[in-house]
């Protein structure tokens, strides 16, 4: 097809978690639309290019070479791109600012006013510009502003239209979402753009599941969608910590609860703590807003479930610590998984970089392991002082270890034989299950020392 004769023309800003995996979708599901996917990241665009995809996701290498080169293009010439395009998608990153007010809390929004800023600068006809990134409520009156202001007379209408996809589903999530939210403006011209982007998302969504709503609820949606699941993990985990001192377990608790109709059962799973780009970032975002609006006790309310996840990563090392006599001193510990959750590459924010930090301050010797993050999980850790070191195979990982720390539930380290890792252990063997994976009673009578956590440990002294 020449660009002439698609129905319109789409382009994505960012070729992120979020820009490539969505961009895929919307590429399969309305063949009719050209799709160019963005980045200012040459290194990005050229491995959606070839056949090593720049993130590792379920199902997505087959959706991206069923469109691209036909209606799904990768490209670095964002000008041309967003100039010739109707509806620009801006899914570019927004995280914690590190630097002068807000430091520590509130997004970093540069990446978005210098797209916004860009979008000015080179378009010359009617476009509607959609939020997908996550940002602070009201932003899109930011956006607004930038982009009307200077001498350029186009007309912009700006539609929220939030992400919700998880990594390690995100096709899924895609394909078959729980609900997609925009929110626009209550004028004529925000009312056309938001139907414009109804009608892409009508391809396969069902209607009842497209939700409109005001441009301030869809951002606010998205940032309380992700402070009620972070919250439920830490409310789990804080339970977690009550019943290894009481000898309650905490998978019982949660089940029992969960049964609740009113309640539910999922995120109730006891971990080592929430990570992930997202979790921490969009609740600090929350925070930083409520205090913008002086709502301090609301602000503190939401701050505790960041707090409550930096104590449980604390506490799965305490426990390391005390269980393997008060000193990890040349002891070798290998470490079982690094993403921040399994079936994805991604480790920004994993509770492992914490860890790993923690148990190499102890001078513990780490030999990490994961089925798809050794490479991002080098760079994390990059500059670390300590001894360190990743290995591919979880069974050399663990030659001559005393402990092992379970840290991501990737199935394969379920499917592990563990009584091979056992024999080729220093004794006493210690199992540190911080995402209670494995089967527990069996390890036990293996001879392993095991440590489930929110359980009582299961040991032989
Ligand atoms: N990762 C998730 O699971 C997820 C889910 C929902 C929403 N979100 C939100 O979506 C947004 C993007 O997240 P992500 O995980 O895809 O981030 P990412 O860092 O993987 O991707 C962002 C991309 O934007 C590019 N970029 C930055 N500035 C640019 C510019 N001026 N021009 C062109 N490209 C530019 C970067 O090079 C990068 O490749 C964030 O706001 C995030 O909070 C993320």
């Amino acid at each position: 097809m020449t660009d002439t004769k698609f129905t319109k023309k789409i382009a994505c800003i960012g070729a992120g978690y979020v820009g490539g995996p969505t961009m895929a979708i919307i590429a399969n599901k309305c063949p009719d639309y050209k799709v160019s996917v963005l980045d200012i990241n040459k290194k990005r665009i050229d491995a959606w290019n070839s056949d090593k995809l720049p993130i590792f996701e379920l199902g997505l290498k087959e959706r991206v070479m069923k469109s691209r080169g036909k209606n799904l293009f990768y490209s670095t010439d964002l000008d041309k791109e967003i100039d010739a395009a109707d509806i620009i998608f801006v899914a570019v990153n927004t995280p914690t600012k590190t630097f002068g007010e807000g430091a520590g809390r509130a997004a970093d929004l540069q990446f978005i006013e210098k797209t916004a800023r860009q979008i000015r600068e080179v378009a010359r006809s009617h476009k509607i510009v959609v939020e997908k990134s996550t940002i602070p409520v009201r932003a899109a009156e930011t956006l607004e502003t930038i982009l009307h202001s200077g001498s350029n007379s186009v007309h912009f209408d700006v539609l929220s239209n939030p992400e919700f996809l998880a990594e390690g589903t995100a096709v899924r999530d895609m394909e078959d979402p729980d609900r997609v939210l925009i929110g626009s403006r209550n004028t004529p011209g925000g009312l056309a753009a938001r139907e414009e982007l109804v009608r892409i998302y009508r391809h396969w969504v069902p209607p009842e599941r497209i939700l409109t709503a005001n441009l301030w609820s869809s951002e606010l949606s998205k940032l309380v969608s992700n402070a009620f699941l972070a919250q439920r993990v830490s409310s789990i985990n804080s339970i977690a910590a009550l019943c290894e001192s009481t000898e309650a377990e905490v998978s019982e608790v949660a089940h029992a609860v969960g049964m609740d109709s009113r309640i539910g059962a999922k995120f109730l799973n006891a971990g080592v703590g929430f990570g992930g780009s997202c979790f921490r970032k969009d609740i600090l975002n929350l925070v930083y807003l409520c205090e913008h609006y002086k709502l301090d006790p609301v602000a503190r309310y939401w701050e505790q479930v960041v707090a409550i996840n930096d104590y449980q990563m604390e506490r799965f090392v305490k426990r390391v610590l005390r269980s393997m006599f008060d000193t990890l001193v040349d002891k070798k510990i290998a470490v079982f998984g690094f993403a921040f959750k399994p079936d994805t590459s991604d480790t920004r924010d994993a509770p492992a970089i914490y860890i790993c930090r923690r148990l190499l301050e102890e001078r513990a010797k780490l030999a990490i392991t994961d089925p798809h993050a050794i490479e991002n999980a080098r760079k994390d850790l990059e500059g670390i002082e300590g001894n360190f070191h990743f290995e591919e195979d979880p069974y050399r990982a663990v030659q001559g270890a005393h402990a092992v720390a379970l840290l991501t539930e990737w199935e394969r380290f379920a499917q592990l034989d563990y009584q091979k890792i056992y024999d080729s252990m220093e004794k006493p063997a210690f199992i540190f299950d911080g995402r209670n994976l494995l089967n527990h009673q069996k390890l036990h009578e293996m001879g392993f020392n095991v440590y489930p956590l929110g359980k009582p440990a299961l040991h032989h002294f």
